[in-house]
């Protein structure tokens, strides 16, 4: 059964302001990312908070290595991450003007993820914090993401609906308070971002195809090819993206395969997403009685969802929130900024070099002093 969110009331605060930290003293807190093919680094300062408050962010981007095979290699993934995290954090530490000394705290993805490239992460994090006696926490990589809007400017207060869509989750998850998430609804198959690139293989674009197929959908027809919107005409919060790609594979093979078809069936597969999620986001709000929607994770980055959830939450009088498109996608930002939250809270790990690839993020502590 579903809890209904306190209503907020009215429209978003008119002032731009930022999130600001509660409980003292503030720290900079070092955010190291390794779940999958992205090594992300920065850090993140309490004292200043919202936007400002990323004194540094760098990732560099595995795609160059995994494109030949087609998608992520695990393993050449752990490998790279151990050749590139240090000199990552190196980077990121100068940009910001720190040295480790300056750091206060230490957070690092534990999951989920590939368990090897994220034990890349975990054992750089944990021992740094050792060696500078500094506390360390290991986040939830969603949590991360979900909360990353927060650290742009006019954050969102909870309650809200959070959308999940990356490359391997689709989620749609009530957030009664930071740490407090309840799934409403997820994919029973491919997540959106998953469907996005298998989508864009099929049709011979390169790894991975989601930013891709999307470029190449702005230059289509809608309409030409009009496919379903998976699961949208039963009750429910669920998704289900994989008959939508094989609905792309027969119209592609039935197709004459020219670049202009190939962009109209782009623009028919991206409208079918976008619709089906944003029916899906509408629908939560409804069932919770939230008024703001937070979206999250690299599909968060599609201009067309961006466009189609802000012109659904102007008609209905609500809000929806992104963070820029950079922070969409894998990085350390989100996860500095995570971090901090929980660490500033008094919450740490111990020692122990500890991941976990598959985790429930229903079952994370609440962040007490938060917000
Ligand atoms: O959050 P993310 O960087 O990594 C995961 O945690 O999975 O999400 C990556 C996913 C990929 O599937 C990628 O194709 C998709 O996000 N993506 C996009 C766009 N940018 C990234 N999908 C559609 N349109 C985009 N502009
Ligand atoms: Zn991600």
């Amino acid at each position: 059964p579903l809890q209904r969110c306190a209503s907020r009331g009215g429209a978003a605060p008119d002032a731009a302001f930022r999130f600001r930290f509660e409980g003292s003293p503030p720290m900079k807190v070092l955010g190291i990312e390794t779940s999958c093919d992205e090594t992300g680094v920065a850090v993140y300062d309490t004292a200043i908070g919202g936007a400002d408050g990323l004194r540094a962010h760098a990732v560099y981007s595995q795609i160059a290595l995994h494109a030949e095979y087609g998608g992520v290699v695990p393993e050449l993934a752990s490998r790279d991450h151990v050749r590139k995290l240090l000199p990552l954090i190196r980077q990121t530490l100068a940009q910001a003007g720190l040295s480790t000394r300056d750091l206060d705290g230490v957070a690092y993805t534990a999951g989920p993820g590939l368990v090897g490239a994220l034990l890349v992460g975990a054992g750089v994090a944990r021992s740094l914090a050792w060696a500078l006696d500094v506390p360390a926490i290991g986040v939830h990589h969603m949590e991360g993401h979900l909360l990353a809007p927060l650290m742009e400017d006019d954050p969102p207060d909870a309650p809200f609906v959070a959308l999940l869509v990356s490359g391997g989750h689709t989620q749609l998850v009530a957030v009664d308070a930071i740490g407090v998430y309840r799934l409403l609804g997820e994919t029973l198959d491919d997540a959106a971002g998953e469907a996005f690139d298998k989508t864009a293989k099929l049709m011979g674009l390169p790894y991975p195809g989601g930013p891709q197929l999307a470029a190449l959908a702005q230059t289509g027809t809608p309409g030409v090819f009009d496919f379903p919107r998976p699961m949208t005409t039963r009750p429910g919060l669920d998704f289900s993206f994989s008959g939508l790609k094989t609905q792309v594979l027969l119209a592609w093979r039935g197709s004459d395969q020219s670049n202009a078809t190939r962009a109209d069936i782009a623009r028919g597969f991206e409208d079918a997403v976008v619709d089906t999620l944003a029916i899906k986001c509408a629908r939560a709000l409804d069932a919770t009685g939230c008024d703001t929607l937070v979206v999250a994770g690299g599909v968060g980055a599609n201009t067309r969802l961006r466009e189609k959830l802000r012109a659904d939450a102007q008609r209905r009088g609500g809000r929806v929130c992104f963070p820029r498109p950079a922070l969409c996608t894998d990085n350390g930002a989100m996860i500095a900024f995570a971090g901090a939250l929980r660490l500033q809270a008094g919450q740490h790990g111990d020692a122990a070099v500890h991941v976990v690839p598959r985790w429930d993020m229903e079952t994370l502590p609440p962040v007490a002093a938060a917000v």
